[in-house]
């Protein structure tokens, strides 16, 4: 037997309203604040995410999904493994600079990354992403928390925490770079391997260990925060300012550096307490203005984020999410074997008249079929007699001849 691969997993049926409610509350968060939705391909040239996500990153360096057709020799693609890159691809390769500014838009995508499956880590993933471009004000900054907030509360998960960090300018986050090199270079032998390559490679990404190995020398290493300038921070406080208004809770957290390279200044994480003791990041984002002139855009400003549905809908799930019952009534058609073209015939005007029907003719009786139409929660049953067509209302047992036509205004 085949399975589903590692890390992926099948939506069924009795789950599927809960990620519909999830994605159409997202959806009208981000309708509500003025995105539009754009789509884009599933994957991509592996250059663009090369070149925007960072080389030394988990992400590029051990988790891309490559992807080769039998034809596309000198080709090399990658599934998308976040959908910033594609986004900004589009932003540019369809001249969105001549729009007014700022564009925002927003995606649902799935997204693969090859990590080590667990609770809540998947290998395919979705998430709700947007995208704000052509604004350096601190305030598009916090339009994007903003919205995410929106959707987060709208879904019942007003209690996610929000952290909110600064990596400055292209030359302070360089000039901290040589002094975090500084503090850990002495301590180079305690710290794990991943540490150790990140030492030469990227050590701000140090920071964000969870290895108990590098924990105690975590506290005392220097903050980038406590070095910006005075630009970066008067950004960072509008920002702040802006969600005190919006009465936006946060905190400050200087060890928070995002697991992608293309962040400056605003970096921010959604997360929830989780009983495993590390808080579950819901999403999280920031302000990337270098990517845009990276590849070969304007210099006019990028701030954006995502939100991972997977673990909205997983922790939905474990709070006891009730599906709202059905406004629409559902009808079934039920009759005898020797009526049943008959019945059959009705189907295409119900249907016509957007009734929303249930059949199972395979059952013999008529009484089998009411039962099992019951089951399936149809609150009226249709079904043809000598005295022509009967409606059944299955919840008070009443039973009336109704006409076709009738149907419709008989059940709501
Ligand atoms: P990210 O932090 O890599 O950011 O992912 C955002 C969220 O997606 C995470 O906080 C988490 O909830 C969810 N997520 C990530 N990986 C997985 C996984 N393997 N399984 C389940 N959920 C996962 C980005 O991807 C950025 N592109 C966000 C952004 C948009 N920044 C600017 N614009």
């Amino acid at each position: 037997m085949i399975n589903a691969p590692r890390g992926t997993r099948d939506i069924l049926p009795g789950q599927t309203s809960l990620w519909k409610h999830v994605i159409h509350t997202c959806e009208q968060a981000a309708v509500s604040l003025s995105f539009s939705e754009i789509r884009v391909p599933t994957f991509e040239d592996v250059a663009l995410f090369q070149r925007s996500l960072g080389e030394g990153t988990d992400i590029i360096d051990k988790e891309l999904f490559l992807v080769r057709g039998r034809h596309t020799e000198g080709e090399q693609y990658a599934l998308r493994p976040e959908g910033t890159a594609g986004i900004v691809r589009a932003y540019i390769q369809h001249g969105m600079r001549t729009l007014p500014q700022p564009v925002r838009l927003y995606s649902i995508l799935n997204l693969f990354r090859y990590e080590r499956p667990q609770r809540g880590r998947y290998r395919e993933h979705v998430q709700f992403d947007i995208e704000q471009f052509g604004s350096k004000d601190p305030s598009a900054d916090a339009w994007v928390i903003l919205t995410q907030w929106t959707a987060l509360t709208r879904l019942g998960l007003g209690d996610a925490q929000l952290s909110l960090n600064s990596l400055g300018t292209t030359e302070e986050r360089e000039f901290f770079r040589e002094q975090l090199i500084a503090y850990f270079k002495p301590l180079q032998e305690e710290l794990s391997e991943d540490s150790k390559r990140r030492l030469s490679s990227n050590p701000l990404r140090i920071l964000d260990s969870k290895d108990p190995l590098d924990q105690p020398y975590l506290p005392n290493a220097p903050h980038l925060i406590d070095s910006l300038g005075n630009e970066s921070r008067h950004h960072l406080d509008t920002v702040c300012t802006y969600l005190k208004t919006w009465g936006i809770a946060y905190t400050i957290d200087p060890f928070l550096v995002r697991g992608l390279d293309y962040y400056c200044q605003t970096c921010f994480e959604w997360s929830i307490p989780s009983e495993a003791g590390r808080p579950l990041a819901l999403g999280g984002g920031g302000r990337y203005d270098s990517l845009l002139p990276a590849l070969g855009g304007p210099d006019s400003g990028a701030v954006g984020a995502g939100l991972g549905l997977d673990r909205l809908v997983d922790l939905l799930e474990e709070r006891g999410w009730q599906e709202p019952s059905s406004e629409v009534p559902k009808l079934a058609i039920v009759e005898e074997k020797s009526n049943k073209e008959a019945a059959a015939a009705l189907i295409p005007q119900l249907v016509s008249q957007n009734i929303a029907l249930w059949t199972d003719f395979s059952r013999g009786s008529l009484s089998s079929q009411l039962k099992a139409a019951a089951k399936e929660g149809c609150t009226y049953a249709l079904f043809i007699s000598e005295q022509g067509l009967q409606l059944k209302d299955l919840r008070r047992g009443a039973q009336q001849t109704v006409r076709l036509e009738e149907v419709k205004d008989a059940i709501i």
